[in-house]
């Protein structure tokens, strides 16, 4: 979930804003109605409509989209946008859009439901021909040195927070779990030892595999550990305007991403490097495993080492057999309190009116009225805006 601070970085970051308006300057006609996905506090929205767009819905579900009409009437547009704050499955449009503008991009073009986003926008509230910015990600891996201190903490944490342990109890299981994790980085931290490959590209307008797989093959430059996969994305977003994420780019606010290996392994210059990349989609996040085989030059055998997320994502058994598609869910006193609640969602109840209710039924559940009322409140709003989990 961001904040104010993280969307005012996301406009001040300059390779990526400028690209994103160079973008809508080229690929914009006069009269365009224009559907904006995730549009923060409506940045990208307002230099749509000065770009001549008729109208944009500007789409976002989190709170910094209250900011937004105070902007377009600052720059005089505030007639030509209408800021829609939901998920845009949630949204629907009087007629469909000619141009998608959209960056629902992580540290990974690959984030949650990004794909059902677009895939929804298409099939519903954009014109078949629609004209779409970001047009393509391309996703870049690298065989890289390791970022400092990456293998013993996780990066960032300053060293002398750690300095010394102030007990004795045995951390090394948490530690080989948070040490094989994939895990954010700065771009600049990455040190390939060959130059990048990409292991797939997702033309954004497509469909996307649940199940997406893929590999490139490097041959090393540098001597030195491979100790990791640094990983970065570079986008196509329109009319020729780039972004890219990676370490020899100006540093972006997605950052890059780090894949450990188990063993870091010597390489030389001249020894060919493969590495297979999998995204799983699990209908929340992805789950990823990586593979990387080392063919030395020299002719010695090839190595290979693997590494998956899918045990360092503290989701537990039972956790996960809950969202299996087999799951057979039970009735509990939960999801009793749930279905009461909703059954008194008539259009004509207030929330005090069902917190109480709802208090009446489960006398026990809730001490105060008060709390009655932020349980419904909240509930009732997370399902409204669309909230995930
Ligand atoms: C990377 S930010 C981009 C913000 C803004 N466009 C900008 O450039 O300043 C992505 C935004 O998409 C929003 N978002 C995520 N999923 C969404 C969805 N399904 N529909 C609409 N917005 C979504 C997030 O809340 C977040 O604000």
């Amino acid at each position: 979930m961001y904040d104010l601070p993280d969307y005012l970085a996301m406009v001040e970051d300059r390779q990526r804003t400028s690209a994103y308006l160079a973008a809508i300057r080229a690929t914009l006609r006069p009269g365009d109605h224009v559907l904006e996905l995730g549009t923060g506090f409506g940045y990208f929205a307002v230099h749509a409509a000065l770009a001549g767009a008729a109208h944009v819905w500007a789409v976002e579900p989190n709170d910094a989209i209250a900011l937004g009409p105070a902007l377009a009437a600052r720059h005089g547009v505030a007639d030509r946008i209408t800021f829609l704050q939901r998920r845009g499955d949630q949204v629907e449009l009087p007629r469909r859009a000619d141009v998608l503008l959209e960056d629902l991009r992580g540290v990974s073009p690959l984030m949650g439901r990004r794909a059902a986003a677009l895939a929804d926008a298409h099939a519903r509230l954009l014109a078949p021909d629609a004209r779409v910015i970001a047009l393509r990600d391309h996703l870049m891996v690298a065989p890289c040195m390791a970022p400092e201190g990456a293998r013993e903490r996780p990066i960032d944490t300053p060293a002398d927070m750690l300095a010394a342990p102030p007990s004795e109890l045995d951390l090394s299981a948490v530690r080989a779990r948070a040490t094989a994790a994939w895990r954010r980085v700065r771009a600049s931290a990455l040190h390939p030892l060959a130059d990048a490959g990409c292991w797939a590209t997702w033309e954004l307008r497509q469909a996307l595999p649940t199940d997406l797989r893929g590999s490139t093959e490097c041959v090393v430059r540098n001597a030195g550990e491979m100790a990791g996969i640094g990983a970065w994305f570079d986008a196509d977003l329109a009319g020729g305007a780039r972004i890219s994420s990676g370490p020899t780019s100006p540093a972006t606010v997605y950052d890059a991403a780090w894949f450990p290996l188990a063993q870091p392994v010597a390489v030389q210059p001249g020894d060919r490097v493969t590495i297979r990349m999998r995204a799983t989609h699990d209908g929340g996040e992805y789950v990823w495993s990586w593979e990387v085989e080392c063919r030395p030059q020299s002719g010695a055998a090839s190595a290979v080492q693997r590494g998956t997320d899918l045990g360092t994502r503290l989701l537990s058994p039972e956790r996960r057999a809950r969202r299996a598609a087999t799951a057979v869910p039970a009735r509990d006193t939960a999801v009793d309190l749930h279905a009461a609640m909703l059954a008194r969602v008539d259009g004509r109840r207030s929330l005090a009116e069902i917190a109480a209710a709802l208090r009446r039924d489960a006398p026990t559940r809730f001490a105060e009225e008060r709390d009655a009322l932020a349980f419904v409140s909240r509930e009732i709003a997370r399902i409204a805006e669309g909230a995930e989990g």
